[in-house]
């Protein structure tokens, strides 16, 4: 039955080629960008465009064919393929024809295009999914991949995206680094050949390298002008992007899950589902890309994007593993006198025979240490609510320790070689999500809590570890599949805990910045950008990270690095993402302590701004003295803008700060606030008014030549 209905689609096929004055051209577009494709002679799909929206529909006849969609390997193609496939008969060639697409408005303004090819030979088909964000400028793509033939085919590779450019030049901005340096920015122009930038890290994936990329074209873009694509890849696992430029200069752009060592049995009449792949085209520059993201995220991808966010006081800084009870019901009176919404407790609160002393134990064992809380969590949840502020809780959930009771009693959900010797990262190991068994354990480790104590609002969950000694006891002898089945399983955990606790906060968390993408961020609502809490290393970190993601999402927290920036200068880089603390407050001096308390008062007022407006970089910390950045309400009211001197040169010219965003044909009173108690502005023009002209032609002197100086200034419309 199934093959007479791929036969019937073969002749459909066939009918299509003869037609050729009928072959459709497909349009996926926004309300700046347009992608089309077009069928061609042979009956193959063809990515013809990639652009500036094309207004006139009548001029896409004029269009080159252009290269060849999804490439597949074993054909004609020199270059990387996007599909690779190994089929029953050990033949490893495709070659996928258009059949039909389909247009499906989801929402207001949100249209979904799927095109669907098949091989005429083989009964495989491939599904190429376009979701197209009118107003944000964000398009969606995924495949789906699936066949009929008798027995499972071998999937070698599977990109979620592979899109073709035409250019002069390309320079390729990456986000790598390591653990407290992550997200750090350079550009590279992409000669003849092959760059790839990817993770094979398994669980803690963007250790080294963050899963998005800027592309900019024939010269590099700068904040406001240039053409530039931004691409990033929804998977919390290992990912890929290849970009590999050929003998005529084209290049092609391949992004999708890594498909090392991830060789996957597909079974017949089952989907593979590849993750999501989503960019924004600009020709106005990097700024524009980023507000873009940052709308589409807030809007459509972040949980609880259109919400607020919770100011904390964290005690890891404060105390790491050497608390009990009394301690931690100071900190919640101090959260309190703060003014802070909630206080999170972090590592060490767990385990009884491995108590959590230090991070060589415990993982796993997920019962209150009873001589650190004799009285168990509810005890310090039961005071948080007495003190009118929220509790959250440090949980890693799919690690274990050696030395743990889970260990002890469940050998065969932990991911090692069984016949080498094991080797721990920070001391512990991963457990084998790929497991069903594990995902009710995992799942259970947030359950259990809630349901005990329902008044939990939050949980930091952290992962600290690669997958090292990849093997997994429950997969047998489909080892291939362990990296791509751990991070289905992690979704199954995370879909069940949101469906079942919608409201819950969470915190994504990985060692620092070792997990950011954008479809952890579905479970999440926000992150941990690095433990790197120095504010100079954190005024480089969030600038990367602020590329693609809203400051709603990025953790910035007050901390004892880096005794030589003052309390404000810290503070004032914290402020421009999702404030907290982590410092013991008691080490501050009074005037300190009542600068952070008057700060929490003035970040409350400013929050809406700089949590749901839109962010203009202004000067790069990258190669100079100094950064500014600025984010704007959306009705151009009010603005804030910071301004860090970081190690002014002797002697050198300052120049003013041009603003951004705001109305020229209004008028705008600028003052500056956050400042230390008893100290004056020095900023020139303090309490004057200017045209939202003058403010973005002019510019503001908001830079100094000290040392480590910071300023933040309010901006509002008379
Ligand atoms: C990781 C996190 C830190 C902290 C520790 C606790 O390193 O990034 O913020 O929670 O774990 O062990």
């Amino acid at each position: 039955m199934k093959m007479r209905f791929f036969f019937l689609g073969v002749l459909l096929c066939v009918f299509m080629q003869l037609n050729a004055e009928e072959r459709p051209f497909i349009v996926v577009e926004t309300d700046d960008i347009s992608l089309i494709y077009q069928v061609g002679t042979d009956g193959r799909l063809y990515q013809s465009y990639l652009g500036e929206r094309l207004t006139n529909k009548n001029d896409y006849v004029h269009l080159p064919q252009g290269t060849e969609a999804y490439l597949t390997h074993g054909m004609e193609d020199y270059y990387e393929p996007a599909l690779h496939v190994l089929h029953n008969d050990g033949n490893p060639s495709a070659l996928l024809k258009y059949v039909s697409h389909e247009v499906n408005s989801l929402e207001e303004g949100v249209t979904e295009t799927i095109i669907d090819l098949k091989d005429e030979q083989y009964p495989i088909e491939v599904k190429i999914h376009f979701v197209a964000y009118s107003k944000n400028n964000v398009i969606k793509e995924f495949t789906e991949i699936l066949h009929h033939e008798k027995h499972p085919i071998i999937l070698e590779k599977y990109a979620s995206s592979m899109l073709h450019f035409a250019k002069e030049k390309y320079y390729l901005t990456e986000f790598t680094g390591d653990w407290a340096h992550e997200a750090n920015m350079s550009e590279t122009l992409l000669t003849f050949g092959k760059k790839e930038v990817d993770s094979k890290l398994g669980a803690r994936a963007n250790m080294f390298a963050s899963p998005f990329f800027q592309l900019s074209f024939d010269s590099p873009s700068t904040e406001n002008a240039g053409e530039v694509l931004v691409g990033t890849l929804g998977w919390t696992g290992n990912f890929r992007f290849t970009f590999e430029v050929d003998h005529l200069n084209r290049l092609r752009v391949i992004s999708g899950i890594n498909p090392y060592a991830s060789q996957y049995w597909l079974p017949s009449g089952e989907v593979f589902r590849t993750p999501d792949f989503y960019f924004t085209y600009s020709t106005k520059g990097r700024g524009e890309a980023s507000r873009r993201f940052h709308d589409w995220a807030r809007l459509h991808q972040i949980k609880n994007g259109q919400d607020s966010r919770m100011t904390l006081l964290n005690n890891w800084e404060a105390t790491y593993f050497d608390f009990d009870e009394n301690k931690l019901l100071s900190l919640i009176k101090d959260a309190k006198s703060l003014g802070v919404d909630m206080f999170l407790l972090d590592d060490g609160w767990f385990g009884n025979k491995y108590p959590r002393q230090s991070d060589t134990q415990g993982l796993g064992d997920w019962q209150e240490n009873a001589k650190k809380l004799p009285n168990g969590l509810g005890r310090l949840v039961e005071e948080a609510k007495m003190e009118g502020v929220k509790f959250g809780v440090w949980i890693e959930p799919e690690m274990v320790s050696p030395k743990s009771e889970l260990y002890e009693k469940h050998k065969d959900w932990v991911i090692h070689l069984p016949n080498r010797d094991e080797y721990y990262f920070r001391n512990q190991l991963v457990l084998d999500l790929s497991n069903p068994e594990v995902q009710d354990y995992v799942f259970g480790v947030v359950d259990g809590l809630m349901t005990r104590y329902p008044g939990i609002a939050y949980f930091k969950w952290d992962c600290n570890s690669p997958i090292t000694n990849i093997y997994s006891m429950y997969l047998k002898d489909k080892q291939t599949h362990l990296y791509i089945d751990y991070v289905q399983g992690y979704y199954n955990v995370l879909e069940r805990i949101r469906a079942k606790y919608p409201d819950l906060s969470m915190m994504l968390c990985s060692g620092g910045g070792g997990r950011t993408d954008y479809e952890a961020l579905r479970y999440y609502t926000e992150f941990w950008p690095s433990d790197n809490t120095d504010p100079i290393e954190r005024l480089f970190i969030q600038w990367g990270y602020s590329q693609v993601f809203p400051s709603k999402v990025l953790c910035a927290h007050v901390t004892s690095w880096n005794k030589k920036a003052s309390i404000k200068f810290r503070t004032d880089v914290a402020m421009m993402g999702k404030l907290g603390f982590d410092i013991n407050l008691h080490e501050l001096s009074e005037q300190e302590r009542e600068f952070c308390i008057q700060a929490v008062r003035q970040y409350n007022e400013m929050k809406p701004i700089i949590l749901d407006g839109d962010l203009y970089r202004l000067v790069s910390p990258y190669g100079r003295q100094h950064t500014s950045s600025m984010y704007v309400d959306k009705l151009k009211n009010k603005a804030v803008v910071f301004a860090f001197d970081i190690h002014p040169r002797y002697g050198e010219h300052l120049l003013p700060v041009c603003l951004d965003g705001l109305d020229p044909n209004k008028l705008y009173k600028v003052e500056e606030v956050n400042l230390m108690k008893g100290s004056k502005s020095s900023l020139s023009e303090n309490g004057k008014v200017f045209s939202g002209n003058y403010l973005m032609t002019a510019g503001l002197r908001l830079f100094s030549s000290q040392e480590l100086f910071s300023r933040i200034v309010k901006i509002e419309a008379l």
